[in-house]
C-alpha cells in the first residue's frame, strides 16, 4: 500500500524531526551539593539551554544546608557547567540561565524551609512567568525520600495549581529489596499520583539504548531471526574500569547487582527480549517491557548460576591501585560485592532455554557497555573441519558505550586457494555515520520531565518486577558467605568463568 494510502487523519501532523522545546517552568533540585547534581545534572541543564530547548524565563532552584545566597549557588552552576558541560559555553545562554537561579536554605526537616521554598517557587511564577509548573528532582538517599515528600506535601508544594503541573523526578536506588521498594512507591503516590513521578534509569536516556528498539523494530532482518530457534544465548555486559574510592557511603550494603542489575541491566534485558509494541506510547511500550520481567526469573541453583566477587589491589593502566577493603570508608569485612553475574531464564515460546547473561563490575580490564546476542552454529558445515578452527558463532552486538554502535560477527572467506573461513566483524559506528554528537543521557531525561513525556522512565510495576527476580539471588548470597576475590583489571571473579562453562559459554572480552 502507498505510503499516502496509509496516512491516519487523526495522527499528530506535527513534523517529529523538530525538537519539542519545554514551556515555562522550573526544575527544584534537593542535594544539590552531590556529586550527581554538578557532574550531571546542572551541565544537562545548561547544554538544553545552549540547545534552545529552554524556555527563555525557566528557573534553576537550589535547596540544601550550606550558608549560600543565590550568586553563590549561581557560582556553583557555573563552576560545573565549566567543567563537565558537553556543549561550547556561551556567555549570553549562561547569563541567561544565571538570572533563574534561586537558592533556598534549609535541611530536609525543617518545615519553614519549605514554605520559603513554596514563597520562591511562587515568585519565580511571577518574576519568571514559571506558571505553576515546577518539577522537584531528589538527587538525595532514599532514606530521605519521606522526610521531603512531607515537605513538599504540607507547604503545598504538591498541589497542582489550575493549569500549572508538579512533578518528582527520584533517583535510584529504588528501595533494596521487593518490600522497601514497594513501601518506597507507596509513599511516593501517596503525594504524587504515578503519572507525576519520573524514576530516572540514565540507561533510558541513552541513544544506544534507544536505538535498540530502533534496529529492532524499524528493521525486516532481524526479527525473524530473534528468538530461540536462532539465538543460543544473550551477554549483557556492564563493565567499569573505576573503583569505588569516595563512594562508600552509598554503595557499602549495596552491591553490584542492586546498583545496576537491578535496573540498568534488567531494562537492557527488557529492552532486548520485549515484543514489538503497538505504538511507542508510554503505555505500550511499558507493556511490552513488564510482561519480559513478569515472565523472567533467575535461574537456579543459584552457586552454579550466579557468581559475585570483590576486586582486590593491583595495577590497572599503569597505576596501583587499592582493594575494595583499602578504600576509605568500607568496613574492613565488608562483603558488598563490585562484581555480579546472573542467569535469567525467559519463559515464554521466543525465548525458551535461551540463557540471558547479565554481568556488571568494578575495576575491569576496561569500560564498556554492549549487548551480545549470540546466534546458534549454523547446522551443518560443508567445509574441511580444519578450514572452520577459527569460526565462532555469528553474533550482533549493540555496543552502547564508549565506542557507540553496531558490530555484526559473522564468517568470512579468507583470500587463498583453499576454502578457509574465520570470523570478521562488520561495524556500524554512530561516530561515522552521523555528524549529530549524542546528548548526554540526563539532557533527553530532564527534557523529558519537563515536557511530561513518560516512555523513559521505568514505572512502579517494573521496578517491583525487577526486583521480584533479583531478590532470591540476593538472599543466597547473603546466607552464603563472601565474595571471591578478583584481581584489579581482570575479567573477574573464576567462578565467573565457571558459571558459563557449565553451559559450554564463554564471556566475551570485548
Ligand atoms: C550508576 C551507578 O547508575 O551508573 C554507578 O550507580 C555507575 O555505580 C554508573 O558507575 C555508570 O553510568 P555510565 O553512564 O557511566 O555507564
Amino acid at each position: 500500500m502507498a505510503a499516502a494510502q496509509r496516512k491516519n487523519p487523526l495522527r499528530d501532523e506535527r513534523d517529529k524531526r523538530l525538537p519539542r522545546i519545554a514551556g515555562p517552568c522550573s526544575v527544584v533540585i534537593f542535594g544539590v551539593t552531590g556529586d550527581l547534581s554538578r557532574k550531571k545534572l546542572m551541565p544537562a541543564i545548561y547544554d538544553l539551554a545552549n540547545r534552545g530547548l529552554l524556555p527563555p524565563g525557566f528557573a534553576l532552584v537550589g535547596f540544601a544546608r550550606r550558608d549560600w545566597e543565590d550568586e553563590d549557588f549561581g557560582q556553583v552552576v557555573y563552576e560545573a557547567v565549566k567543567e563537565h558541560a558537553r556543549t561550547p559555553f556561551r556567555q549570553e545562554v549562561w547569563d541567561r540561565l544565571a538570572e533563574g537561579c534561586r537558592f533556598v536554605q534549609g535541611s530536609f526537616d525543617d518545615p519553614e524551609a519549605f514554605h520559603t521554598l513554596a514563597r520562591t517557587v511562587k515568585e519565580l511564577d511571577e518574576e519568571r512567568g514559571t506558571g505553576g509548573n515546577h518539577a522537584f528532582y531528589l538527587s538525595i538517599p532514599p532514606g530521605a525520600f519521606p522526610t521531603v515528600l512531607q515537605g513538599l506535601q504540607t507547604s503545598g508544594l504538591t498541589d497542582q495549581e489550575s493549569g500549572g503541573w508538579r512533578r518528582v523526578v527520584i533517583e535510584k536506588p529504588f528501595g533494596h529489596d521487593l518490600r522497601s521498594a514497594k513501601e518506597l512507591n507507596g509513599i511516593v503516590n501517596e503525594v504524587f499520583p504515578e503519572e507525576s513521578v519520573f524514576r530516572i534509569d540514565h540507561y533510558l536516556g541513552k541513544e544506544t539504548v534507544q536505538n535498540i528498539l530502533a534496529a529492532r523494530f524499524a528493521n525486516q532482518f532481524f526479527e525473524p531471526i530473534w528468538n530461540a530457534n536462532y539465538v543460543d544465548h544473550v551477554q549483557i555486559t556492564m563493565a567499569e574500569d573505576i573503583g569505588l574510592g569516595g563512594r562508600a557511603g552509598y554503595y557499602d550494603g549495596i552491591g553490584a547487582a542492586r546498583d545496576v542489575i537491578q535496573n540498568h541491566l534488567l531494562q537492557l534485558m527488557a529492552l532486548t527480549a520485549m515484543e514489538e509494541p503497538l505504538s511507542f506510547s508510554p503505555r505500550a511500550l511499558r507493556a511490552e517491557k513488564a510482561k519480559v520481567l513478569n515472565a523472567a526469573h533467575a535461574v537456579t541453583p543459584f552457586e552454579e548460576t550466579t557468581a559475585r566477587g570483590q576486586y582486590l589491589g593491583g595495577w590497572q593502566g599503569g597505576e596501583k591501585v587499592p582493594g575494595l577493603l583499602q578504600e576509605g570508608g568500607f568496613a574492613k569485612d565488608s562483603v558488598t560485592e563490585t562484581y555480579a553475574a546472573i542467569t535469567v531464564a525467559v519463559d515464554n515460546r521466543r525465548w525458551a532455554g535461551v540463557p540471558f547473561y547479565l554481568r556488571t563490575g568494578k575495576r575491569l580490564g576496561r569500560r564498556v557497555t554492549e549487548i551480545a546476542v549470540v546466534f546458534k552454529r549454523a547446522p551443518h558445515l560443508p567445509f574441511d573441519d580444519t578450514s572452520t578452527e577459527e569460526l565462532g558463532q555469528n553474533a550482533l552486538v549493540f555496543r552502547v558505550q564508549p565506542d557507540e554502535g553496531v558490530t555484526m560477527r559473522f564468517g568470512s572467506k579468507v583470500p587463498g586457494n583453499a576454502m578457509e573461513v574465520r570470523d570478521v566483524t562488520m561495524d556500524f559506528s554512530y561516530g561515522h555515520a552521523f555528524t549529530e554528537s549524542s546528548p548526554e543521557a540526563y539532557e533527553r531525561l530532564i527534557l523529558d520531565v519537563l515536557l511530561g513525556e513518560p516512555s523513559l522512565f521505568p514505572v512502579n510495576e517494573e521496578v517491583e518486577l525487577s526486583w521480584e527476580i533479583l531478590d532470591p539471588v540476593l538472599a543466597h548470597w547473603a546466607a552464603n558467605g563472601k565474595p571471591e576475590g578478583y584481581r584489579a583489571g581482570s575479567w573477574g571473579p573464576e567462578s565467573a568463568n565457571e558459571m558459563l562453562a557449565r553451559n559450554g559459554h564463554e564471556w566475551r572480552r570485548p
